[in-house]
């Protein structure tokens, strides 16, 4: 079954650790990412980009294989299934899908239109019990066709938002989606407090998950980080196990060209770097 993001996320709140969000992209990312939650005991969070929606060729495709695989692999710890970054009509296709969790990112509108957006959402998504993540200022890069300028979040407008009953903010505090580069001046941790100050104990959420030194990732937590989002990272380990098994000529022998043992090595790496992950967030034997 899957749940509301509502209940692990307090808990995160108030045991001063973070629920990672992992966004998957087939079986196999999904496979692994449950796997590795299981074995962690850890609650978890599977993203969804709209783009990755699209790919698995619609949000209830994606909703029934991960109902699905919860139930046939016999997961028992917390998982909610979640829309990242998705626009108005694409959270509510994935109410309509049967997700447990959305993201509206309304960061590209105006304050006002964000707000008036956000609202209509809370109130839908609180009507369902599923859990709302909203967004204020805007994360620096590009995921799968989001683009943002990595707007630092103003606390007074977060807020405006953290007052509309949604679950969890996520705000702009110097993160970027994907590599960090070279002169990345760090999290705004002066942002940060504020935010956490002016949204009365509210989950905050830290995108861009990938690359941020492992003290960065404790004190975002200690000032009320509860949820963090990584993608990028299994990207890259699941693209890097699969290229090695390749050139070192492993899918020539025997029957190493079945795609059950070509993607093995990568899938085994997102687990790896997911556990890894669960462990950096404190969030292991918290399910
Ligand atoms: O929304 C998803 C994340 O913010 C992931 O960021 O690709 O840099 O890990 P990342
Ligand atoms: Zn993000």
């Amino acid at each position: 079954m899957l749940v509301s993001a509502k209940e692990m996320l307090t808990k995160a709140r108030e045991g001063h650790y973070a629920v990672g969000q992992f966004n998957i992209n087939n079986l196999e990312w999904t496979k692994a990412a449950l796997q590795a939650a299981q074995e962690c005991n850890s609650p978890i969070i599977l993203g969804v980009s709209e783009g990755a929606g699209k790919y698995m060729t619609g949000f209830k495709t994606v909703a029934a294989m991960v109902k699905a695989m919860v139930e046939s692999m016999g997961i028992t710890v917390p998982v909610a299934l979640h829309l990242d970054h998705g626009s108005y009509e694409g959270a509510k296709a994935c109410i309509e899908a049967g997700f447990s969790s959305i993201m509206f990112d309304g960061s590209h509108y105006s304050i006002e239109e964000n707000i008036e957006k956000t609202k209509e959402l809370a109130a839908l998504a609180n009507e369902k019990g599923i859990s709302l993540e909203a967004e204020v200022g805007s994360i620096g890069g590009e995921e799968d066709g989001v683009v943002g300028a990595g707007e630092v979040a103003d606390p007074a407008e977060c807020k405006m938002i953290a007052d509309l009953g949604v679950t969890m903010l996520a705000a702009g505090i110097g993160n970027i989606h994907g590599k960090y580069p070279e002169n990345w001046k760090g999290l705004n941790f002066e942002v940060l407090a504020k935010i956490q100050d002016a949204t009365n104990g509210m989950p905050l959420v830290l995108h861009g998950g990938t690359g941020i030194p492992d003290e960065m990732i404790q004190k975002a937590i200690s000032l009320g980080v509860s949820k963090i989002n990584v993608n990028t990272e299994c990207q890259l380990v699941f693209a890097e196990a699969t290229r090695k098994y390749i050139e070192a000529g492993k899918d020539l022998q025997g029957k190493g060209f079945d795609p059950r043992k070509l993607l093995a090595p990568g899938a085994a790496a997102i687990a790896a770097s997911v556990k890894e992950k669960m462990e950096m967030f404190g969030s292991v034997n918290k399910a």
